[in-house]
């Protein structure tokens, strides 16, 4: 597994210089990286605790600060925790930024109200029913575990006509795309010969997973969104292109144990 995690690491290193994010004006005029859905999902976070993983440059986890969470946020990829930190500085606001494999994360974080992962986080968890036992362990006592996603059938489907299968819905790793607009944005104008390893999570997988870890499944919402099917036209929002879910962990549940 290590192997799987130090490539991608390499692989988001040579990336990581190309992808600056949101520029810290957007932040200063009041921009937000979290969505109306995500947003609602979180509920306040005023006070709170909370985790994001997988978090590239920060943005989310700046926006999470900026309404007043105390925030932990980790990546594999040092390039991307600088940027980050250089921002979170130029805006005044502390984000606790650690370079993690979120498979193998710090045994003092737990004690979570909030664990929260975004667009392009859950793929790259090469066990998705491990990650959701440690989760539900860092989590506190009524905290909430919140995946905002790519839909696995976005994953599997080229984005451009003529639509064709391009990925197994049911056989999760995959190495590299086979559809190049699947792949970070800064791919297409930056090319690395590095391949990345990730997974494709059905629905199915991730529920399940989230049910065995312990958790309450609080929501599960699928979502269009036309402008991620290029080519497609109308039809394009007739399919899901992500997804949400929200998972508790009840407040009289015993102590879970960090395995
Ligand atoms: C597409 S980006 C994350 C998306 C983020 N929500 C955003 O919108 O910027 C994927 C990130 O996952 C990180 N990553 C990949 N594998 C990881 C792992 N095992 N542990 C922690 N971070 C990982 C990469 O370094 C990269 O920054």
């Amino acid at each position: 597994m290590e192997s799987v995690v130090a490539q991608n690491r390499q692989y988001w290193e040579a990336l990581a210089p190309h992808r600056p994010g949101e520029s810290v004006e957007f932040f200063r005029s009041g921009g937000t990286a979290l969505n109306e859905d995500e947003l609602a999902a979180v509920g306040d976070v005023r006070g709170r605790r909370v985790l994001q993983l997988a978090c590239s440059v920060g943005d989310e986890a700046l926006s999470f600060a900026r309404l007043g969470a105390d925030v932990v946020a980790v990546d594999l990829a040092p390039t991307h925790l600088a940027t980050g930190r250089a921002k979170a500085e130029a805006l005044g606001l502390a984000v606790d930024f650690r370079e993690q494999d979120m498979m193998a994360l710090d045994p003092e974080l737990t004690g979570f109200d909030l664990i929260f992962i975004s667009w392009g986080g859950i793929c790259w968890v090469p066990d998705v029913n491990r990650w959701a036992a440690d989760l539900a362990a860092r989590l506190a006592a009524g905290g909430k575990l919140v995946i905002s996603e790519h839909h696995p059938i976005w994953e599997v489907l080229t984005v451009t006509a003529p639509m064709r299968v391009n990925g197994d819905y049911f056989t999760p790793a995959r190495v590299g795309t086979a559809d190049p607009l699947k792949a970070p944005q800064i791919t297409r104008e930056f090319k690395t010969p590095i391949t990345s390893r990730s997974f494709v999570w059905s629905i199915g997988a991730v529920v399940t997973a989230v049910l065995e870890a312990g958790l309450t499944l609080g929501s599960l919402q699928e979502f269009p969104a036309p402008e991620m099917y290029a080519d497609l036209g109308e039809e394009a929002g007739h399919l899901p292109a992500t997804y949400l879910i929200t998972a508790l962990r009840s407040v009289d549940r015993p102590e879970a144990r960090l395995t």
